[in-house]
């Protein structure tokens, strides 16, 4: 159980999955994830924000016992639908039947449609309040963060921003609940890893959303995921804000396929000529190693890309083709970019990088190519450090 009051009036009665392996059956989960769910409790009435999974509505009934005893909450706000919030919905409904379920048009629309329920529900539209007494709760619309309905709520009494999966990450909370009670670092990876996977391909309604509630003073920010943001809050609106235009971060994502380590000797002799120029983040993946999670997540982080690969039956080994097609459906943008890759008999691994380069539109100025026929000698070496030089400038110069 793991209930906080956050400020005066405001409690997290959300649940931990330690269990689940993978979030929306894709994404791995190796420290988890917490559904945040939160009781808002003015003098009048008390709402519910967010419910949570539905393999944890057990949980958070028991947190709810807890914080407002036997007593039904008057609303449930949803501020996003997806299930890994909404699936405890028909649950709470059947608990609590007087509980008012309080979305826009397109919440209710996917409440009738995933879950049946059309009765007792308040539609709200951007800029209304509800009064709890003492509090109030005011929504702003932010569509696409994550999906079409998504909205935020803001209690202006408590400077408390219900965001959603916004400044959310992967990970449970082990005890604490605001960021100022826990040493926070390992959720920041998470909060790369999640922001890239999940919401990555909305960047510009992310910027949208930020741009509406940038006048709102925050002193706290309660996502659907992860620590309450209250000390730190600068630090991750910086986090999204930077994503949310796909500005990378000085350092370079090197991820490549290799089937007998010709094409790896070539992604070796890169990183180590890009260490040289000074490069300090260096993160390669292999991409029949890596999850295509993690390599996402670094990909989003960092300015610089370079991506081989040998060719496989006339085309691109399969494992970056996934990869590319992974980064071309985010619509990622501004990337300072090389390619490279090796062949047998027939060239065709750099020619389909490229061409999925070009259909991405990934890139911020040109491509440098770098291939090799078989083993890489020392000419094809020294061009794979000509590539990682052009890619330095690049970078260093931006
Ligand atoms: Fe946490 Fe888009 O769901």
């Amino acid at each position: 159980m793991n209930i906080k009051e956050i400020c005066d009036g405001i409690y997290y009665v959300g649940v931990n999955d330690r269990t689940t392996h993978r979030f929306e059956a894709l994404w791995p989960l190796p420290d988890g994830v917490s559904y945040n769910s939160y009781i808002v409790k003015g003098s009048a009435k008390t709402a519910l924000i967010d419910g949570v999974e539905l393999s944890a509505c057990d949980r958070l009934r028991e947190n709810l016992i807890a914080t407002i005893g036997d007593v039904a909450p008057d609303y449930l706000v949803i501020n996003h639908m997806e299930p890994d919030h909404s699936g405890s919905v028909r649950v709470l409904r059947s608990m609590f039947p007087d509980m008012t379920i309080v979305g826009n048009a397109k919440t209710l629309e996917m409440v009738r449609g995933f879950y049946g329920i059309a009765d007792n529900v308040m539609r709200i539209a951007d800029g209304d309040c509800i009064d709890l007494g003492g509090l109030s709760l005011k929504f702003v619309i932010t569509p696409m963060v994550h999906w079409p309905e998504t909205m935020m709520t803001y209690v202006a009494e408590r400077k408390a921003l219900f965001t959603g999966d916004a400044f959310g990450c992967f990970g449970a909370l082990c005890g604490a609940v605001t960021d100022s009670d826990m040493n926070t670092e390992p959720y920041f990876p998470e909060m790369y890893r999640y922001y890239s996977n999940i919401v990555g391909k909305y960047g510009m309604f992310v910027g949208k959303a930020l741009q509406k509630v940038a006048n709102l003073e925050m002193d706290f920010i309660c996502p659907t995921h992860g620590p309450v943001w209250h000390e730190q809050i600068d630090r991750v609106v910086s986090i999204y804000d930077r994503l949310s235009r796909y500005e990378g971060e000085d350092g370079v994502t090197i991820v490549y396929g290799s089937m007998y380590g010709n094409t790896e000797d070539m992604a070796e002799a890169i990183a180590s000529r890009l260490a040289e120029r000074g490069i300090r983040n260096i993160r390669m993946h292999n991409a029949s190693v890596s999850h295509l999670s993690y390599i996402l997540s670094d990909i989003f982080r960092y300015k610089g890309l370079i991506v081989g690969a040998p060719t496989y039956s006339n085309t691109l080994f399969p494992p970056v083709e996934a990869v590319m097609n992974a980064v071309k459906t985010r619509e990622l943008k501004n990337r300072v970019i090389g390619t490279f890759g090796s062949f047998t008999w027939a060239p065709q691994a750099v020619k389909r990088i490229n061409q999925l380069m070009d259909e991405s539109k990934l890139y911020c100025d040109e491509v440098v190519s770098v291939e090799a026929k078989q083993a890489p000698g020392a000419d094809a070496i020294a061009e794979c450090r000509r590539l990682a030089d052009s890619v330095a400038d690049r970078i260093l110069r931006s």
